[in-house]
């Protein structure tokens, strides 16, 4: 049985390469190794096929399967940072909706199951409204999120129009070792092991779900092997966690000792159109999938906070 993982270069992409390596499963990557891929970090991982392409170029995913002939695909390769997408959203189009679509109408034609791996940010703002559940409409406040909403359709469309099988899930923000230092956490240790202050968007007061990377691995392959085609599954973490609290969490976490925070963080104009929250209604996916989280967040902090320390230069070579 081959995966073939789309954007497995990745953060997530690697966490779950390595899942999948360590069932000893075949595993196939497809990834255009853009800036937030770590190719050596993926080629380090023992039995993997790495094919350099691009899943929204027709020709590229055509070549995988021809060669590979996968029998599941989970499709991870996104652009996804959001404020990138605000300055030029077009490379978010092509990978986030067009994407999708090329990977499905080739599952489709191929008759192979696919995994859409997507966001809750899709749901938009979720500030004084109740948590979102499966299938509830998506409203997204910025072009990451738009894109990644319109990918999620054109999956679940074919499902429809050409008899696809397909799941999607939706997981919370993603952190853990590996990630590229653009996201917040390894932004603030690369900041903090500067001597700078990290700047944090407005008052600080943003609230996310965390889950650690290798659970979010492990819900995706729950999702591939236990979902209902057509459904969606919510892949949530802790309760919601605003971004100042994180941070301080977070420094305790690296060792660094108490100090006021004004020694630490600066204040920032807010991201435009910023979403207050995010919350997921994940127990009907946990009782489905029979999935849930294994690592809290102080456990998840501390195994990232000491691979932050093993692992100084991971992003210079
Ligand atoms: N990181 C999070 O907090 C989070 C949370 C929920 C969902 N997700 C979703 O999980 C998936 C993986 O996220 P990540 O954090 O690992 O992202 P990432 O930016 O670390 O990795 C994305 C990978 O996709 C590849 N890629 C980009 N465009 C491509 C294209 N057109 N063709 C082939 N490969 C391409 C990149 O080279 C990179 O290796 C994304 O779909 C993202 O939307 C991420």
């Amino acid at each position: 049985m081959t995966y073939l993982v789309t954007g497995g270069a990745g953060f997530i992409g690697r966490a779950t390469v390595r899942a999948l390596r360590a069932e000893g499963l075949d595993v196939v990557v497809l990834d255009s190794l853009t800036y937030a891929a770590h190719e050596a970090d993926l080629r380090s991982i023992e039995g993997v096929e790495v094919v350099v392409g691009d899943v929204a170029e027709p020709a590229d995913v055509a070549a995988v399967f021809e060669r590979f002939a996968p029998s599941v695909v989970l499709n991870l390769a996104a652009e996804s940072h959001v404020d990138r997408s605000l300055e030029d959203a077009s490379p978010f189009v092509r990978a986030n909706t067009l994407g999708p679509w090329v990977v499905a109408r080739a599952c489709a034609e191929a008759g192979v199951r696919m995994v859409q791996v997507s966001t809750d940010e899709v749901y938009g703002d979720r500030d004084g409204l109740p948590p979102s559940v499966e299938g509830d409409p998506t409203t997204p406040t910025n072009p990451y999120s738009a894109a990644k909403a319109a990918g999620d359709a054109m999956a679940l469309s074919l499902v429809r129009s050409d008899g696809l099988d397909a799941v999607v899930t939706r997981g919370a923000n993603t952190y853990g070792p590996g990630q590229y230092p653009e996201k917040l956490l390894p932004l603030a240790a690369q900041r903090w092991a500067d001597g700078a202050t990290m700047g944090v968007y407005g008052d600080g007061l943003q609230e996310r779900e965390w889950i650690f990377v290798d659970d979010h691995a492990s819900g995706i392959l729950a999702a591939a092997r236990r979902g209902a085609s057509g459904g969606i599954f919510h892949l949530g973490g802790d309760a919601p966690t605003p971004n100042l609290d994180l941070l301080d969490r977070w420094r305790a976490a690296l060792g660094y000792p108490p100090m006021g925070k004004e020694a630490w963080l600066a204040h920032v104009a807010d991201r435009r159109g910023h979403d207050r929250r995010y919350r997921l209604a994940s127990e009907r996916t946990r009782e489905l999938l029979r999935w849930s989280p294994s690592v809290d967040l102080a456990a998840g902090l501390a195994a990232t906070a000491a691979w932050h320390d093993a692992n100084p230069d991971f992003w210079t070579n």
